[in-house]
C-alpha cells in the first residue's frame, strides 16, 4: 500500500482533526503517502487532493471543524459515479478513509461493493451512526450545550423567563436526551420518548406551582416530523432543513399560557468548541484502527465504539438504519424527569 486517501463529509463535529492527525501519523509511520481530498466527495469529482503534511496538520490538532473541508455531496443521486470512479482511479489511491455520518458512510459502503478498498469512521454529534456506541463529536456537542444553557440560565430566572433549547440530532434524540440529564431540564421533546406539547406545558404549571421561576425544556430539532409539512430538502441525500421548531412550539405554549418561553436554538455552536478529552481519545482510537485495518485488508468496514472496546463492523450492516437512544437511557430520562 503506497498511497491512502482520507475525506471528511458531512456536518462537521470536534475531534475530526485529531482524527485526520493520527491518520497521517499513522500512515506516515508505515511508509504510505497520506493524501487529503478535500471537501468530501465532492473533492474526488473536482480533482482536489494533495499530499498531507503531518507537521502543518498537526497545527490543526485540537481545532473544530475539518482542515479538509466538507461538503454534503452524494456523486451516486447526482450522476456523477462514472466520474468518480475514474478520478479515484486518476488518485491512483490504494485506499481510502472516510470520516463522516450515515450519508458520507453511505457512499463510501457503494464504493466497497464496487471494489475499492475503504474503511469508514463514525463522526457526527447526532451520535445516530448503528453499530456503534458512539460517534466522534457527540461528546464534545454535548459539552457546549451544557455550556451554554448554563450562561444562560441566571438571566432567565433573574428575568422568570421559561426556556426552550432546540437541539440538532436530526431523527433522534441522543442531543435532546443526554442534554437534559445533563443539564437538569424540567421536560424533553423528542422522537423516541412518548412526550408531547400538552405534556410541556402541564410540567411548566406543575413547576411553576411549585415555586420554579424558570423552567427549562430541551426539543430535539427532529421532534414530530411526521407532522410537519413544507419542510425543504437541505441535501443531495434528502435530508430536511428541521432547525426552528422550537419557535413554533413556544408560539403554541404562549398562546395558551399566556407565558411564552424564550428560545434557544444551539444551531452550529453544537458544532464548535474545543474537543472534549472524550473525543479526542476516541479519534485517537478510531483512526488508528482505521488504519490497520486498511493495511490489513480488512475492508468495508467502519470503526465502532462497543463495550469500550474499538471493533469493525461491516459497512453492509451499517447502511439503511439508525441508531436511536437506547432503551437503557430512555428509562433513565424517564426516572430522572418523572415523565
Ligand atoms: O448531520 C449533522 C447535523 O448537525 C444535523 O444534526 C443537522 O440537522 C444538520 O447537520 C444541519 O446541517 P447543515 O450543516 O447542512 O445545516
Amino acid at each position: 500500500m503506497k498511497r491512502v486517501g482520507i475525506l471528511t463529509g458531512g456536518g462537521d463535529s470536534s475531534g475530526i482533526n485529531k482524527a485526520i492527525v493520527t491518520t497521517v501519523g499513522m500512515l506516515v509511520n508505515a511508509d504510505i503517502e497520506a493524501v487529503g481530498i478535500q471537501n468530501g466527495w465532492q473533492g474526488l469529482l473536482d480533482e482536489k487532493w494533495d499530499t498531507l503534511e503531518l507537521e502543518s496538520c498537526r497545527q490543526w490538532e485540537y481545532q473544530p471543524g475539518t482542515l479538509l473541508g466538507t461538503a454534503r455531496t452524494n456523486p451516486f443521486a447526482s450522476g456523477q459515479e462514472q466520474q468518480l470512479l475514474t478520478n479515484l482511479d486518476r488518485a491512483q489511491l490504494d485506499g481510502l478513509i472516510a470520516i463522516g455520518g450515515d450519508d458520507t458512510l453511505s457512499v463510501a459502503q457503494r464504493l466497497s461493493s464496487l471494489g475499492v478498498p475503504i474503511v469508514g469512521i463514525p463522526q457526527t454529534i447526532d451520535n445516530d451512526v448503528y453499530g456503534t456506541e458512539r460517534c466522534l463529536g457527540f461528546d464534545t456537542a454535548l459539552h457546549a450545550i451544557a455550556q451554554s444553557v448554563n450562561s444562560v440560565r441566571n438571566s432567565n430566572n433573574a428575568h422568570e423567563r421559561d426556556m426552550l433549547v432546540e437541539v440538532m440530532g436530526r431523527e433522534t434524540g441522543w442531543l435532546a436526551i443526554l442534554s437534559a440529564l445533563l443539564i437538569g431540564a424540567d421536560y424533553v421533546l423528542c422522537p423516541e420518548l412518548n412526550t408531547s406539547i400538552d405534556g410541556l406545558i402541564e410540567r411548566f404549571r406543575q413547576r411553576s406551582s411549585q415555586g420554579c421561576h424558570s423552567c427549562v425544556a430541551v426539543v430535539a430539532e427532529g421532534f414530530d416530523i411526521s407532522s410537519r409539512s413544507n419542510m425543504e430538502i437541505a441535501d443531495d441525500f434528502g435530508n430536511f432543513e428541521l432547525e426552528g421548531i422550537a419557535y413554533s412550539i413556544a408560539q403554541l405554549v404562549g398562546q395558551r399560557t399566556r407565558k411564552k418561553p424564550r428560545v434557544l436554538v444551539m444551531g452550529y455552536l453544537q458544532r464548535g468548541g474545543n474537543p472534549t478529552p472524550t473525543d479526542l481519545l476516541l479519534a485517537t482510537r478510531f483512526a488508528a484502527r482505521a488504519v490497520s485495518s486498511l493495511v490489513q485488508g480488512n475492508t468495508g468496514t467502519m470503526t465502532a465504539l462497543r463495550q469500550g472496546a474499538i471493533v469493525d463492523v461491516p459497512l453492509t450492516e451499517v447502511i439503511g438504519k439508525k441508531q436511536y437512544v437506547t432503551d437503557q437511557w430512555l428509562q433513565l430520562t424517564s426516572l430522572e424527569l418523572d415523565l
